[in-house]
């Protein structure tokens, strides 16, 4: 098992390119089975999740290869329609995989991705919404069998989930009619999955507001399109950045999908200065708390990825922050290995209480999920002395070799 090994204490100045995003990539991925040719995806980050839905991919006769950060997938020959469960349990969004697997070949067998590092994560919305549209789901021994092509339907969404309003998409874009989506996710990712099936010949409307409609098309076809930059990826190097008092310029950003975090981290009194697809922050003394509660919510709130990496540069600012988490049940996991670091944190239910300590100290921890991996990391990084954490097969499925931009911005941070 690999291990992180890091020593605090450095500013970390310097410029950074923002990977492709990991959660445009694997619904995109998924995509692509829909089409009749071949499709090309650049900016697409080199992460374990992204490998695991290419090994999706060419599992079902899709033939998907990567040179660096290009994939090309050839969806021609689907010849297998059941995804194996050691497959599906290697990424926890594979689920994406079943609504587009309907669309393709009007049957699938997928399995129940089961509950995950966050606490349980449910598909009831999924499942509910793909019978809406004509879909037959049978579940047997935590296997889940579908078939039907599919028609339009107007679907409510109790909760505008991400992957719900992705598989209804990608299941409605082949089938029959019109289907009306209310209270969709508006996450920027959902934009950019709609903008690849719009260049495949889909007649997508209004994603990124709370109504998505969607035409059905008889045929989707291939195309080449660049994956947006990773806003969570972003603002986990900015934090990182802010925490150790240092100075960034990242470029390959994402600037209006950032913004619900660049306007919290504003507050901590760093510098934040935005132009194109650059994003330059400077962060001098020690970085101030943030009065207002940072309440995650579905975008355009303050996003639940962003919670824990903020969590971990505030644990040092001076004053008390005020954490509200909305979104999951357990994402506050990464605050025992903060305390652990001599972090002052009270957690009560959805709430935690950050009091600013001066320092922080090295420790050895594990890496609970992949935001709470990355947390720990930049508490190591602001700490005195040398930290190792392990477990990074968690942080490896989101970020691309965290320890090369680390050491890029002049971090003391190698793998073992
Ligand atoms: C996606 C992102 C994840 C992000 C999350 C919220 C990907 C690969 N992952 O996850 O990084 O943290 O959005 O922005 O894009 N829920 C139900 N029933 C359902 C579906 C969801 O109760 O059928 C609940 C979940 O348990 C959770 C909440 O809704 O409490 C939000 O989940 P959802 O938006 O679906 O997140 P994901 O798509 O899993």
């Amino acid at each position: 098992m690999q291990k992180f090994i890091i020593t605090g204490g450095r500013k970390l100045r310097g410029q950074l390119a923002v990977q492709g995003s990991k959660n445009s990539a694997l619904p995109i991925m998924a995509a692509s089975l829909l089409c009749g040719e071949e499709c090309v995806l650049w900016n697409c980050p080199r992460l374990t999740d992204v490998y695991a839905a290419s090994r999706i991919l060419n599992h079902t006769g899709c033939k998907c290869s990567f040179s660096e950060n290009t994939a090309v997938i050839d969806p021609k020959d689907v010849t297998e329609t059941s995804i194996p469960e050691s497959l599906m349990h290697e990424m926890r969004s594979s689920i994406i995989f079943m609504g587009a697997m309907l669309g393709r070949t009007g049957e699938c067998t997928v399995s129940i991705p089961g509950g995950c590092e966050l606490g349980p994560r449910p598909i009831d919305m999924h499942l509910a919404a793909l019978r809406k549209m004509g879909a037959d789901i049978r579940e047997e021994h935590g296997r889940i069998i579908c078939c039907g092509k599919g028609h339009g339907a107007k679907i409510s969404l109790a909760f505008p989930s991400v992957g719900a309003t992705e598989n209804i998409i990608l299941y409605a874009v082949t089938a029959d009619g019109e289907t009306v989506i209310n209270n969709a996710a508006r996450e920027p990712e959902i934009c950019d999955l709609c903008g690849f099936l719009r260049k495949c010949g889909a007649d997508i409307k209004g994603d990124g507001g709370s109504s998505i409609v969607i035409k059905g098309k008889k045929q989707l076809y291939g195309c080449e399109y660049s994956i947006m930059p990773d806003r969570i990826a972003g603002a986990t190097y900015l934090a990182m950045t802010a925490a150790s008092g240092g100075e960034i310029i990242l470029t390959n950003a994402c600037i209006p999908e950032t913004e619900p975090f660049l306007s919290v981290l504003e507050q901590t009194g760093c510098s934040i200065y935005t132009n194109r697809d650059k994003i330059y922050l400077r962060s001098g003394a020690r970085l101030n708390a943030v009065k207002e509660r940072i309440r995650t919510m579905p975008h355009p709130g303050f996003p639940t990825d962003a919670q824990a990496v903020l969590m971990a540069a505030l644990s040092v600012a001076d004053g008390t922050s005020v954490f509200e988490e909305n979104i999951f049940d357990c994402r506050y996991r990464h605050v025992d290995a903060l305390v652990k670091m001599g972090a002052d944190i009270q957690v009560m239910g959805k709430i935690a209480v950050v009091k600013g300590v001066k320092g922080l100290c090295g420790a050895d921890v594990n890496a609970t999920d992949l935001r709470g991996g990355a947390a720990m990391v930049i508490a190591a990084l602001t700490a005195d002395g040398t930290s190792t954490i392990g477990n990074i097969c968690h942080i490896d499925r989101g970020y691309e070799k965290m320890e090369d931009a680390v050491r890029l911005l002049g971090g003391d941070m190698r793998r073992s």
